[in-house]
C-alpha cells in the first residue's frame, strides 16, 4: 500500500534543502526551515526565557536610545524594517522617531499582513508600505519613500544567523536598497561567557530544544517522513574558532529512516547541524559593517556589553586610499 499522501502541499524548496542537506558529509539543514508556525511559536517563548537575554537587553537599549537615534537619523524619516517587524520592539523605535512613512520587507506575506494590522490599531496614523520580498537582494522601494531620507532598522541579531560571507552580502543589499547617506539600526549579539551563551541556547525548561527538535516533526509532517524524533535530542555548542553557537540534533542511537521516500541512516553520536548564531567583538562588528559599506556612527550595549545596538550609515563610494 502507498504511504498517505500529505495534505499539506510541502515547500519544494524546503524538500530539497531536506534531502540535499540529510545526505551531506556534515549534514546540516538551513535554519529557516526552524521558523514554521509551530517554530515561530517557540521562538517566541524562547525570547520570555529568563536564560536568552538577547531580546530583554536589545529592548531595554531601545527604550533607552531610541531617541537619540532620532536626533541622529532625523526625525521623519521612513523607517524600512528588515522582516516584518516584532509586536514589541518596532513601536519602541517608531514611537521615538515619528516616521513619515514605515516599510515592512518580509519574504511572507502573510506575516507582513498581520503585523501591519496590528500596528496599524496602534499607530493609526502611520502610513504603511509592506513590501513583499526577499531582502537578500536589493529592494525598489515604493515610490512613496522615494525622496524621504531612510532609517534601516534590523534588530535581533538576526545577522547572527548567517555566516560572515552571508552577512556581508545582506549588508551590502541593504545599501543598495536604502541609499548612500542612509542610516541602519542594527542589533549584535556580543561574545561573552561561555556558559552564558550555553544556557541561553540550552535553557532549563527545555524550550530550545523543542523549537530545534520541531523541525524533525515538521519533516515528518510535511515530507513523509519517519523520523524516530525520540531517537534524537538538542545540543548546543560554542564554536570558537567561528565565534559562533550552533545548535544541534544528535542522534542519540543508531537510526534509520526515510524522507520522501529516500532512506538515511544515522550512527549514534552523528548530528544534524541546524542553526547558527554569530557573536561579535567590538571590532568584529565594525568590520562585517565595514566590508559592507557602512561606517559606525554610534554604538550602544548594556553595561555588561551583554548586547550591541549599533548605528551605521551607508558610506560614498572612496576610490583612495
Ligand atoms: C532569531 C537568530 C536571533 O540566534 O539567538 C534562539 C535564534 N535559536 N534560540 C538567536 C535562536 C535558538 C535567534 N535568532
Amino acid at each position: 500500500m502507498d504511504a498517505p499522501v500529505s495534505i499539506i502541499e510541502a515547500d519544494p524548496a524546503f524538500r530539497a534543502d531536506v534531502l540535499a542537506g540529510l545526505a551531506a558529509p556534515i549534514p546540516a539543514i538551513p535554519a529557516r526551515w526552524l521558523y514554521d508556525r509551530r517554530g515561530s511559536e517557540l521562538f517566541e517563548a524562547i525570547t520570555e526565557l529568563p536564560e536568552y537575554y538577547p531580546t530583554r537587553v536589545e529592548t531595554a537599549l531601545l527604550h533607552r536610545y531610541s531617541r537619540s537615534v532620532a536626533e541622529m537619523a532625523g526625525r521623519g524619516a521612513a523607517v524600512i524594517e528588515f522582516g516584518s517587524g516584532s509586536s514589541t520592539k518596532t513601536p519602541i523605535l517608531l514611537e521615538a522617531v515619528h516616521p513619515a512613512a514605515y516599510v515592512p520587507i518580509d519574504i511572507s506575506g502573510d506575516f507582513l499582513r498581520d503585523s501591519a494590522a496590528a500596528l496599524k490599531e496602534r499607530m493609526p496614523l502611520l502610513p504603511i508600505h509592506p513590501v513583499e520580498a526577499d531582502f537578500m537582494k536589493p529592494i525598489d522601494l515604493p515610490q512613496a519613500v522615494a525622496k524621504l531620507p531612510k532609517l534601516g532598522f534590523f534588530p535581533g541579531s538576526t545577522i547572527g544567523n548567517m555566516v560572515a560571507r552571508t552577512a556581508v552580502d545582506l549588508l551590502r543589499a541593504m545599501k543598495d536598497t536604502l541609499g548612500v547617506g542612509a542610516f541602519l539600526l542594527i542589533g549584535m549579539d556580543r561574545i561573552k561567557d561561555e556558559e552564558v551563551l550555553i544556557r541561553a541556547y540550552d535553557d532549563a525548561a527545555g524550550v530550545t530544544a523543542e523549537f530545534n527538535l520541531n523541525l524533525l516533526h515538521r519533516i515528518n509532517r510535511e515530507l513523509r517522513g519517519t523520523i524516530p524524533v525520540d531517537a534524537f535530542r538538542h545540543h548546543a555548542i560554542w564554536n570558537d574558532r567561528m565565534s559562533r553557537i550552533e545548535m544541534h540534533l544528535e542522534a542519540l542511537r543508531d537510526v534509520e529512516f526515510s524522507v520522501e521516500g529516500q532512506s538515511f541512516a544515522f550512527k549514534a553520536g552523528e548530528t544534524i547541524h541546524t542553526e547558527n548564531s554569530h557573536k561579535y567583538g567590538l571590532r568584529d562588528s565594525r568590520l562585517l559593517l565595514r566590508a559592507a559599506g557602512w561606517g559606525v556612527a554610534t554604538e550602544w550595549t548594556d553595561p555588561d556589553d551583554q548586547f550591541a545596538l549599533i548605528l551605521a550609515q551607508a558610506e560614498a563610494p572612496r576610490f583612495a586610499p
